[in-house]
């Protein structure tokens, strides 16, 4: 884990104020492209998937927030095999099978906040002409081999057949109907050809080996071996773990790559290659610039001045752990050597587990974006979870659904709806919602002004865990500062001083103060819980200027434009239990006909 800061700790006095940050903007203000992994076209959007989309729209909305321009881009990854027997299957096409899914994920990221500048889909025209152009680029440099290997194949269905669509019995351990990479029942790792009686699972027949010209990229060159030990190695492209892992890869020699499929493949055509296509590894990582290619098209902004080597322009992938090789190796080479710029950061986090187990569609713990959805749970109940747990790291992240419960309940309902909830009433009922000034101005010295202080220099505080993406750190210490904003309220109890006589004027300072607070809370929050605090600033400060969404100018925390307190529901409802329940019961797949069969 890395080191906290404890929320309580005073901001390091070389740290710049929050506020000096804001206000040097735009000269301070960087130009970020942010990207997640694309979601492949054939499933849908689960839990898993959700932890990175929320962990990087929480860093680009954290970004904003503080004055930089960012650019959040996404697409569907959309070729290759398993998505062309899958539309067979339905007997669609595969481009109504990637039009049906496309829909489906965008509709289910947007329920989750999560907010996308461009959503495209790697089978685009921009696509197939910037993987053509790099595949030429790489050409022309002498980095593509052409090769013939044999492979097995499928002789009814006439088609190649990658790894996995080969089954048979496990070379050690003999389990039966395993796949052609490895077992998993024994966890062995061998060759389609090692299998005992292996069977197309396509078509059922046996396979037989057949030759066929490959391209390769050459990554075995010693240009490319040279450039990726000093980008990985050198600069702070990687996270220490991932550049440990390039190290020993590195170490251990790279070779050429296979970047093409022969017909029949949902995909491209390689130029100057009949019949040959690339392989979807190949086109997907293109996608993230042809997302940037359309949207700077609909933008009227210049491609070129995000992608030439010289840009300015960050360029920062958000990805899983299981695809670091992808995006360490194979991707910042073919940029390279392409003469486009390399990617500045890769972020790679960790797996998710339910209770502690891989995720199970047996338990139900296969959880989709759309049951949550469906069962009317909140999507920013796990905004905020998630939100808790990650750290930056490339740990593997637990959805204990008992903490869940705990946290949300008593972190977002206890502490933060409540701080508005025992507060607003008063201020109803006695101001007619009106509220005074800032304490530090209208009663200096006094407690009041204090915790006006504390809150109005937190930006300072909270920034640094938002910027390393450890928003774990966010959630701890804007959650020391609600007990603080919550300890304030115990020690006064308005609820006393509203039944004594005389007291009126100390009443309303202790409520303005307490929401004055309310307000800055929901402003750091506000990356996390972005429906939540659009809600606050549009019901309970209604009629104000609040702006939640950024960039956190520096009177936007320091001096919060909120003067009147209007009706509002529940912010933020507790999660009873037999919600998830429903959830869990909603995603079990009753195996038993399976295992019958
Ligand atoms: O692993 C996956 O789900 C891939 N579809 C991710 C692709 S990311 C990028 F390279 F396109
Ligand atoms: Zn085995």
């Amino acid at each position: 884990m890395p080191a906290t800061t404890p929320a309580s700790s005073t901001p390091a006095a070389s740290a710049p104020a929050f506020s000096a940050l804001a206000r040097s903007a735009p000269e301070d203000s960087r130009r970020l492209v942010v990207t997640s992994a694309l979601p492949y076209a054939n499933g849908d959007i689960h839990l898993g998937h959700l932890v990175e989309y929320i962990q990087t729209d929480i860093f680009c909305r954290a970004h904003r927030s503080a004055g930089h321009v960012v650019t959040y881009l996404c697409a569907d990854d959309t070729h290759g095999t398993p998505i062309m027997l899958r539309a067979e299957r339905e007997g669609i096409s595969p481009e109504a099978l990637i039009a049906r899914s496309s829909t489906a994920h965008q509709r289910d990221f947007a329920a989750f906040g999560v907010a996308f500048d461009h959503y495209g889909s790697t089978h685009s025209a921009d696509n197939q002409r910037l993987s053509a152009d790099i595949y030429r680029a790489l050409d022309g440099a002498g980095l593509i081999a052409r090769r013939t290997i044999a492979q097995m194949f499928d002789p009814e269905r006439q088609m190649f057949l990658p790894d996995r669509f080969i089954k048979g019995g496990c070379p050690k351990c003999k389990a039966p109907d395993q796949y052609g990479d490895n077992c998993e029942a024994c966890g062995a790792t061998y060759s389609p050809t090692d299998l005992i009686s292996p069977k197309s699972a396509v078509s059922g027949a046996t396979p037989v080996t057949r030759d066929s010209e490959h391209h390769f990229f050459a990554l075995s060159d010693s240009r490319c071996q040279e450039f990726l030990r000093q980008w990985a190695l050198a600069g702070e492209h990687l996270q220490p773990e991932a550049a440990n892992k390039m190290r020993e890869w590195l170490d251990g020699g790279l070779s050429d790559w296979d970047i093409s499929r022969d017909a029949p493949y949902f995909g491209f055509e390689i130029p100057g290659a009949p019949g040959k296509f690339f392989y979807v590894w190949l086109d997907a990582p293109v996608g993230y610039l042809a997302s940037l290619a359309e949207w700077c098209r609909a933008q009227g902004e210049d491609f070129q001045a995000h992608t030439a080597q010289d840009s300015k322009t960050e360029l920062i992938h958000f990805i899983g752990k299981d695809i670091l090789y992808f995006h360490s190796l194979f991707w910042p080479a073919m940029l390279k050597f392409a003469g486009l710029r390399t990617p500045s950061r890769i972020f790679a986090h960790g797996f998710l587990t339910v209770d502690g187990a891989k995720m199970s569609k047996s338990r139900g713990t296969f959880i989709t974006a759309e049951s949550y959805i469906a069962q009317g749970l909140n999507p920013e109940w796990l905004r905020y979870y998630f939100a808790s747990k990650l750290n930056g790291s490339l740990e593997d992240l637990d959805l204990s659904l008992t903490d869940f419960i705990a946290k949300v309940n008593s972190d977002l309902v206890g502490k933060y709806a409540n701080i508005a909830s025992r507060s607003a009433g008063f201020l109803r009922k006695r101001f007619a919602g009106r509220l005074l000034g800032d304490a530090r101005t209208e009663e200096p010295g006094s407690s009041h002004a204090e915790l006006e202080a504390q809150l109005a220099r937190a930006g300072a505080l909270i920034w640094p865990a938002y910027e390393s993406r450890d928003t774990a750190r966010a959630v701890r210490d804007i959650g020391a500062l609600m007990d603080a904003v919550n300890g304030y309220v115990d020690h006064w109890k308005p609820w006393e001083l509203a039944k004594q006589e005389g007291q009126d004027a100390l009443l309303h300072r202790v409520l303005t103060t307490t929401m004055r607070c309310f307000a800055r809370l929901t402003i750091l929050l506000a990356p996390i819980l972005p429906a939540t605090a659009q809600r606050v600033a549009a019901e309970v400060f209604a009629g104000s200027t609040l702006n939640t969404e950024g960039p956190w100018k520096a009177d936007m925390l320091d001096a919060p434009p909120v003067k009147q307190v209007g009706e509002f529901g529940h912010l933020i409802t507790r999660i009873d239990p037999a919600q998830l329940e429903a959830l869990l019961a909603a995603n079990r797949e009753n195996l038993a006909p399976l295992a019958a069969t």
